[in-house]
């Protein structure tokens, strides 16, 4: 059992100069210049077909990145056959062979895939290169390096012999394909959904996101070079729908690692209920799906610390973080100066296509998801319990640009303080500080999610209060810092309530779903 110490990967700083940020540069002007055209990559094969659809940076519509080949149902019958093709040699070869392929997958992505998956993310996802560095290079890589370390750790997991008996776990891969769906909004998610159950020997059939096919191609290009066998990953390009259909309904089907939204989630798990005697054994369900985060502070709290928190926490990566801070409640003695704060803190905030790497916001991910944020923002300007204070413009000309923006909600069940939104759109409530109680009931009975919060506080009775209040509105809780932002190895990631299985990606708690266990008793 003796690996590699797994550690995070330095996070660059891009300054004016370095080399990295010289190298980031030349990559994007390389990208820019050509058409990339993608295909499926099912049992090792590159598959083409007749149906090419157009990538686009979502900050210049105009500009094609490429095309990527769209598949159909037979495509997804013939990534499940692959998978199926290569299980017993993938679940056969001994552990250190598949730990080795995704130690050396990390170091490609820390080293010479580090500005191409950089690159990819910022032009294809509309992603700032430091947004871009803490998620495709590094929180992928630390996803590879930590798996590793899960695998080591749950395979040391033995239970106790006694005399004349000899006692053993064999971790066993699922019995049959884990089927991988996966976001735009992290191309390290995108990464490690398909990875992980094969770190413990399964095969998968992976579907990304069709808003992130294009750094999808970089990762598969990355595992392939790594050394990944034909068959064990397969990456195709079809509908949701058509792809669900064929994998949900399959009796090979042994579970499902996904991150998306609550509705398909739910769906995804009525779909395998009603198929549930057509399986061999009980699928694997484990998802991260919605989220509406929440930043809590009393009145003990510093303005400035609050102010840049918040527009950090709700503002990153357009708020397209499933960590975003969404819902923060201020009580009404610190608002004036807080309001002031953010205001200053916003005036610094520049928005723009990623390519120039002074502007810290970006274009949201598609046209639907601009007019569902342009149709909240447009709401609350004649709604009567809401106030737009700060931002509020929407130009989709060029690319789906969103101001950072934020809504005074009157009152705290406020449409925008309830539903996720996923973009540059935060919602604050002022409380009457007498009334700190029942906010925090509000806040925990308002959502239906359970992902991420913060408590801003510098009196440790209310932190503590807090705290247990809401034991169960957040999975990854953070106390006087903004609630994004989990590093691998460092704060297990995932919550329960609607926001998912709360199996902490990353983390032997996740890695164990893979497995399943034959325990075997020898008597001497
Ligand atoms: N891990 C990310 C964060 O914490 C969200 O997926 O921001």
């Amino acid at each position: 059992f003796n690996v590699p110490v797994a550690k995070n990967e330095p996070v660059l700083s891009y300054a004016p100069g370095s080399p990295e940020r010289a190298e980031v540069k030349k990559m994007i002007e390389e990208l820019r210049s050509k058409e990339v055209e993608l295909p499926m990559v099912i049992g090792g094969k590159e598959v083409y077909t007749d149906r090419k659809v157009r990538m686009f940076p979502p900050h210049e519509i105009s500009h094609t990145l490429g095309y990527y080949n769209q598949g159909d149902a037979s495509h997804v019958e013939m990534a499940i056959d692959a998978a199926i093709d290569a299980r017993k040699e993938w679940a056969e070869l001994p552990w250190q062979h598949r730990a080795s392929i995704f130690l050396k997958a990390a170091d490609l992505l820390a080293g010479p895939y580090r500005a191409k998956i950089n690159a990819a993310t910022m032009l294809g996802q509309s992603k700032n290169v430091f947004q871009a560095e803490i998620d495709a290079a590094c929180e992928l890589a630390d996803f590879y390096r930590f798996g590793v370390k899960a695998m080591i750790d749950i395979y040391k997991m033995q239970p106790e012999s006694a005399p004349g008996i000899w006692n053993y776990n064999e971790f066993r891969p699922l019995e049959g394909f884990v089927f991988a769906l996966t976001p735009f909004n992290f191309t390290s998610i995108a990464g490690n959904l398909p990875v992980a159950p094969v770190m413990m020997g399964n095969v998968s059939v992976w579907k990304p996101s069709k808003t992130a096919v294009y750094s999808a191609g970089v990762i598969m290009e990355v595992l392939r070079e790594a050394g990944l066998p034909d068959g064990v990953i397969n990456l195709v390009f079809a509908s949701g729908p058509v792809v669900a259909n064929e994998v949900l309904t399959h009796p090979d089907f042994a579970g499902i690692h996904f991150t998306g939204s609550t509705g398909v989630f739910q769906g995804i798990w009525k779909t395998i209920g009603d198929n549930i005697f057509k399986y061999k054994t009980y699928p694997r369900i484990v998802g991260e799906t919605g989220g509406k985060d929440f930043i809590f502070a009393d009145n003990t709290v510093k303005a400035p610390e609050l102010a840049t928190a918040i527009v950090r926490g709700a503002f990153e990566y357009q708020g397209q973080k499933c960590s975003a801070a969404s819902r923060v409640y201020v009580p009404k003695s610190i608002w004036a100066k807080l309001k002031q704060q953010l205001g200053d803190v916003l005036a610094t905030v520049k928005m723009g296509p990623p390519e120039d790497f002074t502007n810290f916001v970006n274009a949201v991910i598609d046209e639907t998801s601009f007019d569902k944020l342009k149709g909240f923002i447009d709401r609350a300007r004649e709604d009567k319990d809401a106030e737009v204070i700060f931002g509020g413009k929407c130009d989709k000309s060029a690319g789906y640009f969103i101001e950072p923006t934020v809504i005074l909600a009157k009152k705290p069940d406020y449409v925008t303080m309830q539903e996720e939104l996923f973009g540059p759109v935060l919602t604050i409530y002022v409380y009457a500080d007498e009334k700190m109680d029942e906010t925090l009931d509000i806040l925990d009975e308002t959502s239906p999610y359970g992902l991420t919060g913060a408590v801003f506080s510098q009196n440790r009775y209310n932190i503590e209060k807090i705290t247990k209040r809401l034991t169960n509105a957040a999975g990854n809780f953070y106390i006087n810092d903004k609630p994004t932002g989990a590093v691998v190895g460092q704060q297990p990631f995932g919550g329960a309530r609607g926001s998912g299985t709360n199996d902490k990606a990353g983390s032997v708690f996740n890695f164990l779903r893979w497995v399943s266990i034959r325990t075997i008793k020898e008597t001497f």
